[in-house]
């Protein structure tokens, strides 16, 4: 598999290739030494390239006085050429974990192509390193195998997603960086412009507004693998500077673009060795919210939240009362298995309902041996108590954790107690859920900024139905929308778009976008719908999260050959740098 790295090369074999059929074989090797050790006047070194890593063996009588001399002042990470012979290991010192194992190559030359300085830390999987130091010597990182093998799994993916999209007709197209801004939700990366005093490009937070051009230019069927930057809060799955698999589509209805998308992921997949079935699930975000209190319900496992709201109406506990009387819900989740633990652990995860938003959390534990504690049971009544017990189907050995607040809190923060309880009871979520969650309400309420936002992106084609409510009753307004949830991460998101340009006003207005702004910001869009824009939509998959899903990493940053820490910097180059008085001068600009 790797013998095309022998071609134009210093090397005959790499150092992952080396079987029992080859025993005899002449072979230069290089790479770097891994381990070496002195054994009874014989010298093992584990070379390693890109393939893996083989033993080779120096033997006093095989190489010359002075190669054996360098054999022995080897330092780790040196680069070395070895010349000679493959031979079967002696039967106990096979080592079946090793895709080498079973031979080794005797020396017959040997020569120091670099030496190296002492590793800043050891080039072992698995290794405990804090993050900024693996990213400050991320080169040195990046040559554990376990992060080749995450950045072979991303080039994998990416190219059978090119060769999935390129057979179905999409024509991939480079859409500029150098940009104006396009709202995604985050804020922009600005870049002054030298022959321009005074004015700025924005990095784009996608191709959005690109690819409904080329819609409008007839190409029908693009992708590009592209390069998104936002400005905003870093999180494991989050980066300022990401990739998507970017996809838009002409003369389709949303059905098509999920079909499309299942196809070609169905077929990605496979490339990367992942089983998973087809078609996917395609969940209502209202049953998404219902159920799992989030649009990216991680369905791996069961602890739904159950409303509440009708069983607590009216009854002797003044928090769920007055809760559903001020128009809010009551809800709850069954953590099986918790209800033996302590007061103190229990009341410990109210830190996570609050860092959600809750104002508090009852509970109610019936331990296993079948006792009852909890704070709110004296105030609840036996008949609500029952009640509540068999819409949760309680048994002992089991702890209800409730939330009574709005829609928005009281989901939030039972969909973040629903992962933990998970994490900390271990519950196993075993291989991979990929599911979409499908119509999203158009717009959603931001009441500190007293406005309405799109749910998605303003650009997206609202049902014939509901165009009438857009300024009466905004938050009825359904859409036309997608994301592709998986394993509890949105993994892409998508729409079919607005292509009237009439339609698009309304909905810019509604989100607050200026008349003025209207024909700066996104007069080319208005402009580019009035003359004869077909329909059309599309989809954006995150690259990285996908990846990093794959290749079980908890972090994108495992996925990404260079990324940056949570405040945005690279500690290997020391971005971002001052610049000169001159360089600000230049683009007319003074520090404050
Ligand atoms: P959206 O904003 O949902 O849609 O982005 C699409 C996908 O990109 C990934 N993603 C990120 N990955 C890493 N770091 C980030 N900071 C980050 N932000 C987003 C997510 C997300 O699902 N133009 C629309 C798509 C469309 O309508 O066609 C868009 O950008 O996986
Ligand atoms: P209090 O009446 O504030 O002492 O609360 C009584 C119990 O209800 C405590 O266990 C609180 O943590 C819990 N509680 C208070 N507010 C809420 C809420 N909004 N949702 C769920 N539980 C709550």
């Amino acid at each position: 598999m790797t013998d095309f790295l022998n071609e134009y090369s210093m090397h005959t074999a790499t150092c992952g290739e080396l079987r029992k059929e080859d025993i005899d074989r002449e072979v230069v090797l290089t790479g770097w030494v891994w381990h070496n050790r002195d054994h009874g006047g014989l010298i093992f070194v584990d070379l390693r390239d890109r393939a893996g890593y083989t033993q080779v063996v120096v033997d006093p009588d095989c190489v010359t006085e002075d190669e054996f001399h360098t054999a022995e002042h080897l330092g780790r990470e040196y680069v070395l050429e070895v010349r000679g012979r493959v031979r079967a290991r002696g039967e106990e010192s096979v080592n079946p974990s090793m895709l080498t194992g079973e031979v080794e190559v005797l020396a017959s030359g040997l020569k120091v192509l670099n030496t190296s300085v002492t590793p800043p830390f050891s080039i072992e999987d698995g290794i405990e390193t804090d993050e900024i130091t693996r990213m400050k010597w991320r080169y040195m990182d990046l040559r554990r195998p376990e992060m080749y093998k995450s950045l072979l799994l991303r080039h994998t993916f990416t190219q059978a997603m090119r060769s999935a999209l390129n057979k179905r007709g999409f024509l991939e197209v480079e859409t500029p960086i150098l940009a104006n801004s396009t709202p995604e939700g985050a804020r922009d990366y600005i870049v002054p412009s030298r022959p321009n005093p005074g004015k700025f490009y924005a990095l784009p937070q996608s191709p959005q507004q690109f690819k409904q051009m080329l819609m409008c230019a007839g190409v029908e069927r693009y992708y590009q693998i592209a390069r998104c930057f936002r400005d905003e809060d870093l999180r494991a799955d989050r980066q300022p500077e990401f990739t998507q698999v970017d996809i838009e589509m002409s003369y389709v209805r949303r059905d098509d673009v999920l079909q499309m998308m299942e196809d070609v992921m169905a077929e990605v997949l496979e490339a990367v060795g992942v089983e998973h079935e087809f078609p996917l699930q395609r969940m209502p975000w209202k049953e998404a919210m219902d159920r799992f209190g989030c649009d990216r319900p991680d369905v791996r496992f069961d602890m739904e939240l159950v409303d509440l709201t009708e069983i607590v109406r009216g009854c002797g506990f003044g928090v769920f009362s007055k809760a559903v009387e001020a128009g809010n819900i009551v809800k709850a989740i069954n953590a099986k298995g918790a209800g033996d633990w302590s007061r103190g652990d229990i009341e410990k995860l109210a830190e996570v309902a609050a860092a959600n938003g809750a104002k508090g959390m009852a509970w109610i534990a019936y331990t296993a041996d079948g006792k009852e504690k909890s704070p709110i049971i004296k105030f609840l009544g036996e008949e609500v108590h029952a009640a509540i017990k068999e819409a949760m189907g309680v048994e002992p050995g089991d702890l209800l954790l409730f939330a009574a607040d709005t829609f928005a809190v009281a989901n939030a923060v039972l969909a973040a107690l629903r992962l933990h309880m998970a994490d900390l009871l271990g519950i196993e979520r075993k291989g991979h859920a990929l599911l979409w969650v499908v119509d999203f309400p158009m717009f959603s309420y931001d009441p500190d900024e007293k406005k309405y936002a799109a749910e998605h992106h303003p650009f997206t084609m609202i049902p014939e139905e509901d165009v009438a409510k857009i300024e009466s009753a905004p938050l009825e307004v359904g859409s036309y929308s997608y994301d592709l949830v998986m394993d509890g991460f949105e993994a892409g998101g998508g729409t079919i778009r607005i292509h009237n340009a009439e339609l698009q006003k309304r909905v810019l207005r509604q989100v607050g976008v200026s008349e003025e702004d209207m024909d700066v910001k996104f007069g080319h869009l208005l402009r580019a719908l009035e003359l004869g824009a077909p329909p059309h939509g599309g989809i954006a998959l995150g690259l990285d999260r996908l990846c990093m899903l794959l290749a079980g990493k908890e972090s994108i940053r495992d996925v990404i050959a260079f990324p940056k820490t949570s405040s945005a910097a690279d500690p290997m180059t020391g971005a971002p740098n001052a610049v000169t008085g001159r360089q600000l001068k230049e683009v007319n600009l003074r520090l404050l």
